[in-house]
């Protein structure tokens, strides 16, 4: 790999089964799925043992690339960053990503956001990468526009959880940003 997915307070890398045990207590939390939308809650650690698992086959037919958020200072993993949904043809995939409570607000995921990226596009070659979040989830939404993501609409009432719709946020960010051309008229 020729990224190196290391950032100031944190570093990123591919997990394994040594892992379940902080996926499960992170996760099992309630605070942390509110607005996420595939994670089970209750959550259980055969859940986590399940996830890896699924992680570990994804990743080798490269459809998924799931990374851990490693705290340089303790070596813990305290959080989960990853491309998924990841289509070779059109050289798109879907970012996703969680962090235990007691990490919150320290400018974690946005070092991880700006890793996976870095990832996404020199080491996948993709030429975009998209995100959504519920519009209730201010944190996210503000760690994708850090990264240079761009709204690209609101799919309205577009997700029901907990007995209501919700506005559904979807972001993009392109690999290059290439302003139409402005040749000069032929006449
Ligand atoms: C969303 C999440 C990943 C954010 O991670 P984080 O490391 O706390 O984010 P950062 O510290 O890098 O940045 C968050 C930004 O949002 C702000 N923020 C955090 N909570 C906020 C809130 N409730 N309202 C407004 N702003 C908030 C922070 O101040 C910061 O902005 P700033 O840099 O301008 O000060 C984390 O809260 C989380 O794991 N949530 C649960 C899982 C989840 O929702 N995943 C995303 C699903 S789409």
């Amino acid at each position: 790999m020729k990224v190196k997915l290391e950032g100031n307070k944190i570093k990123i890398r591919k997990i394994g089964s040594s892992d379940v045990g902080d996926i499960y207590q992170n996760v099992k939390d309630k605070e942390v799925t509110k607005w996420t939308l595939n994670i089970p809650h209750p959550y259980s650690r055969k859940d986590a043992i399940a996830f890896v698992k699924r992680c570990r086959n994804k990743l080798r037919k490269e459809e998924r690339y799931t990374f851990g958020i490693i705290l340089k200072e303790t070596n813990k993993l305290v959080g989960l960053v990853s491309l998924f949904h990841v289509h070779k043809n059109n050289k798109n995939a879907e970012l996703g990503y969680w962090l235990g409570k007691n990490y919150w607000g320290k400018g974690i995921m946005s070092e991880a956001v700006k890793l996976i990226i870095k990832f996404g596009f020199e080491e996948l070659k993709l030429h975009r990468i998209y995100a959504e979040a519920f519009e209730e989830n201010i944190a996210s939404r503000k760690v994708l526009e850090k990264a240079g993501f761009k709204l690209e609409g609101i799919r309205i009432e577009s997700r029901y959880k907990y007995k209501k719709f919700h506005n559904n946020y979807e972001f993009g960010i392109l690999k290059k940003y290439k302003p139409p051309s402005r040749k000069p008229k032929t006449l």
